[in-house]
């Protein structure tokens, strides 16, 4: 029996017992650390006689060895036992289907927007943009509606509480405000276009509470309805994809354009009441323009014997229905699951918002 037997049934037994890696390490550093219990007995050995010291050496270093020996074994069992567990742990259930992404998909009406911004960012337009909540005088007077005008009764308004300047509040009942805010803002040529919510009081088959319009307006010197006409003519085809598509502008009124004019498509309707748009001998209102007034222009800041102007405006959802046969406008707000799936698009093949306008920008 070695002088150490007694020493190495402990480290034996004690690294047999460990439970993991750690402890593992800490029993190495017991035995065979800088403090160990085998390297102080080396240390020692400076003070043996030259006898002792030969034969505590060799037992010592088989010691050693062994220890080390049965540290390394333990080691590779305790780091197969751990991969083991993890494995048995961290099953691949190859059957279970895979977790698919889902893709929003883009709302009609967003749809309809980037293509009306597009298509006129094609012809120069550039965006403009006012407020949903917006001064009494910019959304009735300054574009000529005045109090006593019939417009007033005819236009349902939500009027809101007066602004901290005791201004008249109301939600926008159209677009054109932006016509005035654009003028007082911009000198001519000046040919924007503006897109956005409206509200009037009103719902039924036909009506919501909010809808949306894209407004236009040009100022410029020498403008005429005939490139009021053109300019219309060139955006519907483009939109209904059709280029014989019968247009005529038939004489209406609104207060802000002098003379004005209802825009209709040609279009066949059918017994159920739907339509078919670009041929056929009936028509289908769907826009209101004319020549920018000259009161309009003088509030908004332009000389009307230097310019003149044109300006339309349009109902987003209208259009949006005769393109994609869309039968009710209540439907577009109401976000019914199926509704949206069968209605929207997947991507746009339009460029974004930005890309449409700097196109405008460029030219
Ligand atoms: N603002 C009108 C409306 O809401 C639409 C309109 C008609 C706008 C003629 C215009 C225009 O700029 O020239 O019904």
């Amino acid at each position: 029996m070695t002088p150490y037997h007694q020493l190495e049934t402990n480290a034996l037994t004690e690294i047999k017992a460990a439970k993991d890696l750690p402890s593992l390490d800490a029993i190495k550093v017991k035995f065979l650390g800088k403090k160990g219990a085998i390297t102080d007995l080396m240390k020692d050995l400076g003070r043996c006689t030259p006898e002792e010291r030969k034969e505590k050496g060799q037992a010592l270093n088989v010691l050693k060895q062994k220890v080390g020996a049965a540290l390394d074994e333990k080691k590779t069992a305790l780091e197969t036992a751990h991969i083991n567990a993890r494995l048995a742990e961290e099953t691949l259930d190859l059957t279970l289907p895979g977790r698919t992404k889902e893709c929003g998909t883009l709302h009609p009406i967003s749809h309809v927007i980037e293509e009306v911004i597009c298509l006129f960012g094609e012809m120069g337009f550039i965006l403009a943009e006012g407020p949903d909540i917006e001064e009494d005088y910019y959304n009735f007077e300054a574009v000529n509606i005045p109090p006593e005008h019939p417009a007033r009764q005819e236009q349902d308004t939500f009027y809101l509480p007066d602004n901290h300047e005791g201004k008249k509040m109301v939600l926008r009942t159209h677009t054109s405000p932006v016509q005035i805010r654009t003028m007082l803002k911009e000198k001519p040529p000046i040919q924007i276009i503006s897109t956005g919510r409206v509200f009037r009081s009103d719902y039924d088959m036909t009506h919501t509470p909010m809808f949306h319009q894209v407004e236009g307006l040009l100022v410029a010197e020498n403008i005429h309805m005939g490139h009021l006409k053109g300019c219309l003519t060139t955006f519907l085809e483009a939109f209904f994809d059709r280029h014989d598509l019968p247009i005529r502008l038939r004489p209406s009124y609104f207060p802000f354009t002098e003379p004005s004019a209802e825009v209709d498509i040609g279009c066949s309707r059918s017994a159920d009441g739907s339509f078919s748009i670009g041929h056929g001998d009936d028509w289908l209102e769907i826009l209101g323009c004319g020549m920018v007034h000259p009161k309009v222009l003088e509030n908004g800041g332009i000389d009307p014997k230097k310019y003149q102007g044109f300006a339309f405006g349009m109902g987003i959802e209208r259009i949006a229905m005769l393109k994609y046969g869309i039968p009710d406008l209540r439907t577009f707000f109401e976000v019914e699951a199926g509704w949206q799936r069968h209605y929207s698009f997947e991507t746009t093949a339009f460029p974004s918002l930005l890309t449409g306008l700097h196109g405008g920008l460029g030219r």
